[in-house]
């Protein structure tokens, strides 16, 4: 796998240092409040491993299937819902755990579902953001680190379902994708 990557963006060891410092946040944040963790599969599931082992209070896991790629690098923006939460979000604190925020799409999807069922506060934490894909308003509230609009693998980030456990963020060669 390694070879198929130009170059690495953020290192296993900067991940570490991004799960620590956010996870002294979300501690700090939400203490008294029995959040619930909601992770969007499948490309939260190291990040979101790695993070919550760092929050250290009391925490419940949920999770969603929801795609909006189809195999290429391209967002569609049409996002569908493949599996759904199995717990009720009425009067709970959510927080959305996903890999990236490219167009913003997805997460803003899931935002205002979960704020139409009843939720009394959704956050969104993501281990990278890339603000210049944006086409829809929205700021995460805990970001990793910030990256430029480059098509990214690794860390839980997919190429037509592959490169998910590189053990950190790279770019993928473009002769990778345009194959
Ligand atoms: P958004 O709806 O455009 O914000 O896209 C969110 C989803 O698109 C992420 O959860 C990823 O699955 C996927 N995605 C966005 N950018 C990349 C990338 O650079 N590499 C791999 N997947 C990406």
């Amino acid at each position: 796998m390694d070879k198929d990557i130009e170059r690495v963006l953020v290192s296993k060891e900067e991940i570490d240092e991004i799960a620590k410092r956010l996870g002294v946040i979300l501690t700090e944040e939400y203490k008294d409040k029995f959040p619930i963790v909601i992770g969007l599969l499948k490309g939260c599931v190291p990040f979101m491993a790695r993070l919550i082992t760092e929050i250290k209070c009391h925490i419940e896991l949920g999770f969603m299937d929801v795609s909006s790629y189809h195999g290429g690098i391209e967002s569609t923006g049409d996002i569908k819902i493949k599996k759904d939460l199995d717990i009720p979000v009425q009067d709970r604190h959510v927080i959305i755990t996903e890999d990236i925020v490219d167009t913003g799409r997805t997460i803003k999807v899931i935002m205002d579902l979960l704020k139409y069922r009843g939720a009394k506060s959704v956050s969104v934490v993501t281990l990278l953001d890339k603000p210049a894909g944006r086409v829809v308003k929205l700021d995460p509230e805990y970001i990793g680190v910030t990256i430029p609009k480059e098509f990214v693998v690794g860390y839980g980030l997919d190429f037509d379902e592959k490169y998910r456990n590189l053990p950190y963020v790279g770019v993928l060669k473009k002769e990778v994708y345009s194959k």
